[in-house]
């Protein structure tokens, strides 16, 4: 089965086979770099790595157009429910099933508090996209349980952040990738405001003579199919 990612900007991807689009970390308004309107994203379900304003976007405007029904962590999904939004409240290491596949919960660190003041724990999204294994890192900063993910679930594709300041930088990133082993890296959070920027020519060559893995540098709109 052929799955489309294509990169939206900042942390927002959608992962889709034509019928099914799983979106991930929708903010499109006020995203400099958004490469759609969040009028016309398309989605059957949002996944959600935490509840900062970068990430969290325009979800519940998404969800309430298309119906999508929203996975997030317990305290996030409640707030997201509270606007009627149909949501999936796992915590870290729960995993919620769809007829497209599967998203788990795993750890990040990192801190978040939604625009609406909610504080929630930020997560990684472990994602089985009809055989696909994708791992967005959310904002996370090196650390050595990334490991643990890959070693028990061969990853395909790996989301990760090099923007630094909010994150990891490139540098702490190529060990991130080193630690998790994914056939294909995807760097994002980067170059969406000056405090984020990053070379990802130089993340692309630092990874590919560090690591087995290869990496794919994605402008926003741009796709990769595997
Ligand atoms: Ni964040
Ligand atoms: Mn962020």
């Amino acid at each position: 089965m052929t799955m489309e990612l294509r990169f939206l900007g900042h942390a927002c991807f959608t992962l889709s086979d034509g019928d099914t689009t799983v979106l991930i970390d929708p903010f499109l308004t006020g995203n400099p770099k958004a490469a759609i309107a969040a009028d016309d994203v398309q989605a059957t379900t949002i996944l959600l790595t935490h509840g900062h304003a970068d990430h969290i976007g325009d979800t519940v405007a998404i969800a309430r157009r298309t119906g999508a029904p929203v996975v997030a962590i317990v305290e996030l999904a409640r707030e997201v429910g509270e606007e009627g939004i149909e949501a999936h409240d796992p915590n870290l290491g729960g995993t919620v099933k769809f007829d497209w596949g599967w998203v788990k919960l795993v750890p990040a660190w990192h801190t978040s508090t939604t625009p609406k003041g909610t504080v929630n724990t930020p997560a990684g999204l472990l994602i089985d996209f009809d055989g696909t294994v994708v791992y967005h890192l959310g904002d996370t900063s090196l650390f050595s349980d990334l490991q643990l993910v890959g070693k028990r679930t061969p990853i395909d594709l790996a989301l990760m952040c090099i923007g630094g300041h909010y994150t990891m930088d490139q540098t702490d990133a190529v060990d991130a990738a080193g630690l998790i082993g994914a056939k294909t890296v995807i760097p994002c959070h980067y170059n969406t405001f000056p405090l984020v920027e990053a070379d990802a020519d130089a993340f692309k060559s630092d990874v590919e003579s560090a690591t087995g893995s290869n990496v794919v540098v994605l402008d926003p709109g741009e796709t990769y199919s595997t």
